[in-house]
């Protein structure tokens, strides 16, 4: 199946990203590598694109360009770790102008092209942080949190233009975003990758990639029923 898939990976260029894109030609379908700076591609296999999902023209001649995109994965992201009330405000903007608003952007871009191919399917890269709030990384966190009800709204929307919607949640990986956190409490982004990537042409709605995230996902679902049945 994925040989006869065109995918566009968003921050490409490394960390997760560029695992994603790996596993995807890997599997034979054909990337867009989309990087703010595409000279940063070094994917073997690759076709390189230039995107910063915070700007609207960018986004725009992306979707033109990448005219026979039918997988979209909504990677990019930041992690500025402010705190939501002693945080520069700019950055509490910025982390939700790049995974709320900058995600949606690209979303509403590719969701036409997606349809104009018939259908296929888009991942966006969430983390065990849209349900786990510490205020170390309040921005952060809320950013993700609102990502996972658009990712959830755009679910219902899409499956019945042909579009499957599917979220990854995952704590620590190996990557330049948490590279002040300990090797051994991060997983592999390639083994996540790849999960993500099995999963999503499974079908499944959500992703759960480690230990951490089926655990905080699963207090979600206790913590539900405490509320409902009290
Ligand atoms: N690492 C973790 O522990 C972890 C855990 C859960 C979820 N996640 C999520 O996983 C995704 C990938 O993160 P990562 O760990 O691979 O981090 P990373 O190594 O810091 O990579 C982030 C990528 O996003 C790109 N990016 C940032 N802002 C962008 C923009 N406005 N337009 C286009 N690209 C942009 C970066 O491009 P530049 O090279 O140009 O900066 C880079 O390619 C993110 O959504 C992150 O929130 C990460």
């Amino acid at each position: 199946m994925t040989n006869n898939i065109t995918a566009l990976v968003t921050g490409a260029n490394r960390g997760l990203g560029r695992r994603l894109a790996a596993e995807l030609v890997a599997r034979g379908a054909k990337v867009y590598a989309a990087a703010r700076r595409p000279e940063t591609i070094d994917l073997p296999g690759v076709v390189p694109i230039q995107l910063d999902i915070t700007d609207p023209e960018s986004v725009r001649r992306a979707a033109e360009i990448a005219g026979d995109v039918t997988v979209l994965v909504n990677n990019a992201g930041i992690s500025t770790r402010a705190n939501l009330l002693t945080g520069p405000i700019e950055d509490i903007r910025a982390e939700m102008d790049t995974h709320y608003f900058g995600t949606l952007a690209v979303t509403r871009a590719f969701v036409p092209v997606i349809e104009r191919n018939g259908g296929g399917a888009i991942l966006n890269v969430l983390s065990v942080l849209s349900w786990a709030h510490p205020p170390t990384s309040g921005a952060y966190a809320a950013a993700k949190a609102a990502s996972w009800a658009m990712t959830d709204a755009l679910r219902t929307e899409l499956a019945p233009r042909g579009i499957h919607v599917a979220a990854l949640h995952v704590g620590y990986m190996d990557t330049d975003m948490v590279s002040y956190i300990p090797a051994d409490q991060k997983s592999d982004p390639a083994a996540v990758a790849e999960q993500a990537i099995s999963g999503l042409l499974a079908g499944d709605a959500e992703i759960l990639a480690d230990d951490l995230s089926r655990r905080v996902k699963a207090q979600l679902s206790t913590a539900n029923k405490a509320a409902t049945t009290a």
